[in-house]
């Protein structure tokens, strides 16, 4: 009876960028890529928000209960892995530290390659092997993060983004402003909206912004909330439907401009419903196909950094040398993709 094939390549991918502890696997059989491990710990969200200090320390806690679970759903040894990819940036700073430390420890342990991967990059990434894309213009929307990026080369350029802060954090720190827990309460708000209250919309080019947009809604709706002649279901439905058009608008501007037939939305922001429909709409109207990654990869996962680091192994221009420290501000630009053609 002939033996299954076993895999050409196998690579452990970990995740620790923000709130969450993330362990993946992936692996390459001829010339496919598939995932089989995705395991992952997170921080529960709270109303005063993050604190780097004992993310750090979940991450560290539960490292090795994280890791052991992705080799459990791959059926995998510790020594079956080839090589270890770690999320290099961008994040907080005690976050990545703790991944790169574990990532760097284990490589040495194994005497394995150590990949450096730039979280973004993976988003993307996973996003066409996911969708079955080729050359897509990205929004990559998340909680720190809003950009709009094309290939150009052997490198993701930035061709629009915003100038202050990313779409999740702005909503929210707009839902604590308001008294709401975080973003998710905002669009459950959303819902129940029915009237489109009159709010600013910047935009410049196909970079946008948000902190004006926040700093109307306090001066200008909050005392109307209380007083009770605005309802908070309406103005979430407003900041809603405004944003998002402003994050469709700047897309389909930058699609025009790159002249690319295919329109991929990545990162936390991206698992919401209304922005993907508009998303999808303009994309009808524009004869682009559209897709976005599944939830699971949409959120920060340790599967998406395992992916790329199976594709730098597989193009053979694997680095286990050179800057590989933490870097809280990396740019996309600053990951080459090695594993194009
Ligand atoms: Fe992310």
């Amino acid at each position: 009876m002939a033996q299954p094939r076993t895999a050409d390549l196998i690579v452990m991918g970990i995740e620790s960028t923000a709130h969450t502890l993330g362990v993946g696997i992936a692996e390459k059989k001829g010339n496919t890529f598939r995932i089989t491990a995705n395991a992952v710990d997170k921080v529960p969200h709270t109303r005063k928000g993050f604190v780097p200090r004992l993310l750090a320390e979940h991450h560290a806690r539960v490292f090795k209960k994280t890791v052991a679970k992705a080799l459990s759903e791959s059926r995998k040894g510790i020594k079956d892995v080839q090589a270890i990819a770690f999320t290099q940036g961008p994040g907080i700073g005690n976050a990545l530290k703790v991944g790169y430390t574990a990532a760097k420890s284990l490589s040495q342990f194994l005497d394995v390659p150590l990949l450096p991967v730039h979280h973004g990059i993976a988003h993307i990434e996973v996003g066409k092997w996911e969708c079955g894309m080729k050359d897509p213009l990205v929004l990559y929307v998340s909680g720190g993060n809003t950009q709009i990026l094309v290939l150009e080369g052997k490198r993701y350029r930035v061709i629009g983004e915003t100038l202050d802060v990313g779409v999740g954090n702005f909503l929210d720190v707009f839902a604590r402003d308001f008294g709401l827990d975080n973003a998710v309460d905002v669009m459950h708000y959303a819902k129940k909206g029915e009237t489109l209250l009159e709010l600013p919309y910047a935009i410049k080019g196909m970079n946008v912004n948000f902190t004006g947009l926040h700093n109307y809604c306090s001066a200008h709706y909050k005392p109307k909330i209380e007083k009770k002649t605005v309802r908070l279901e309406d103005l979430c439905f407003s900041v809603q439907e405004t944003v998002f058009a402003i994050l469709t608008e700047a897309t389909e501007r930058a699609l025009l401009h790159a002249g690319k037939r295919e329109v991929l939305a990545c990162g936390g922001v991206a698992c919401n419903v209304r922005l993907k429909e508009m998303l999808a709409t303009m994309c009808r109207e524009n004869h682009a196909k559209f897709g976005a990654a599944s939830g699971e990869y949409n959120r920060d996962n340790g599967a998406m950094i395992a992916l790329v680091g199976a594709k730098m192994l597989s193009a053979g221009k694997a680095r286990s040398t050179g800057n590989m420290e933490p870097n809280q501000r990396m740019r996309p630009e600053a990951q080459e993709i090695t594993w194009l053609k």
